[in-house]
């Protein structure tokens, strides 16, 4: 089985189909598929926003969790039987996948498969940016965008273990769990968020997590304090833009060309701002063994708002677009 976004529109747009499973070509490993998340991602590409996807009709599916089948030729460090994740952009939301070995990271036993998947391209990329992009330290005030969300839960619970205070926006529906994770809520649908920031933390946060994009990336600039780190992960705000996917980012190069220059012309004050984008490679790979450390550890709780069959996918994204989930919502084979 697999699930076929066909077209552009809404979760209607997605067909659940009968295939084979495919046979692991060489430096290949088959995996079963027991979880995948759904993300952002899906809802971008349903809207045909999301950079450089493939044309309809594709596979999505940014992550998963399975187990391995089966091994093509040439494989090394992997055997039948290991549960394991990769990342995959997209193509995970199939019962079997045939994945590049080199992609496959282990996951930790008694680590339950949806919990893994909650982690995988979420963890990192909340782990990336904390630690190595925006290297937050303790004592520091950080304000997380979306806090509510499937990247945003774990953003907190990362910031908030690096020591760092931490304020977030979501909607008032979900201030209680952004509390629970040790963030101050601001309700950014009622609130004025940049003046409440200034309220909470009037010399300036040390850095912004910003999935928003557009023109939230100015408020979250004029928030730093000297030295500060705006960290631009998304571009959320321009998904019902009717220009081309790309124009958004053209004017965030643009917004950020702006802001660099502003260095040696002396008004940067320190302020720094990066754009961050999760890949497959040796440094994700590294990441998520450390993430799957913190969650079998109990140090990192990935949320999970709710657990559908693999085959329910297109509820799943309806429940993302509608606002309606805390955390992460995982598909199951
Ligand atoms: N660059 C990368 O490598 C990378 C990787 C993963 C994800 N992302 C990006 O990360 C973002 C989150 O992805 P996700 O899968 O975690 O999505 P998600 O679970 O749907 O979370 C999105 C969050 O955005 C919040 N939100 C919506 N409008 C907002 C606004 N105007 N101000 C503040 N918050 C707002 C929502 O808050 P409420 O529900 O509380 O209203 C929701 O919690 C997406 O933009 C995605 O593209 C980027």
């Amino acid at each position: 089985m697999e699930i076929v976004l066909t077209d552009r529109g809404g979760p209607e747009k997605l067909r659940v189909a009968d295939t084979d499973s495919p046979a692991p070509g060489r430096g290949e490993a088959l995996v079963r598929v027991l979880a995948s998340g759904v993300s952002f991602a899906e809802v971008q590409m349903l809207s045909h926003r999301y950079p450089m996807q493939p044309k309809y009709p594709f596979v999505p599916g940014y992550d998963l969790v399975g187990e391995v089948t089966s091994l093509g030729e040439d494989v090394t460090g992997v055997a039948v039987g290991d549960r394991v994740a990769a990342l995959m952009v997209t193509g995970a939301w199939r019962t079997h996948v045939a994945v590049k070995a080199d992609r496959l990271v282990p996951v930790p036993d008694g680590l339950d498969a949806g919990v893994a998947a909650a982690a995988t391209m979420n963890g990192v990329t909340a782990w990336q940016m904390v630690h190595q992009t925006a290297a937050v330290r303790p004592g520091q005030t950080v304000l997380v965008h979306g806090a509510s969300g499937g990247v945003g839960t774990l953003l907190v619970q990362l910031t908030v273990a690096a020591g760092a205070k931490v304020l977030g926006t979501a909607s008032q529906s979900k201030h209680d769990a952004v509390r629970t994770l040790g963030a101050t809520p601001i309700d950014y649908r009622t609130e004025d968020v940049a003046a409440r920031v200034r309220e909470l933390a009037p010399g300036g946060v040390d850095a912004v997590f910003d999935h928003l994009g557009g023109d939230s990336l100015r408020v979250s600039y004029d928030l730093l304090a000297d030295g500060g780190i705006l960290v631009n992960y998304g571009s959320a705000s321009t998904l019902n833009d009717n220009n081309h996917w790309v124009v958004p980012y053209l004017r965030t190069i643009r917004r950020f060309a702006s802001w660099w220059l502003g260095k040696p012309l002396g008004r940067a004050r320190g302020r720094r701002a990066s754009f961050y984008y999760v890949k497959p490679g040796a440094s994700f790979n590294r990441a998520l063994v450390e993430v799957y450390q913190l969650v079998a550890e109990g140090k990192l709780v990935p949320p999970i708002d709710q657990r559908l069959p693999m085959k329910e996918a297109a509820e799943g994204l309806r429940l993302l677009m509608n606002g309606k989930a805390t955390g992460k919502i995982v598909l199951e084979a």
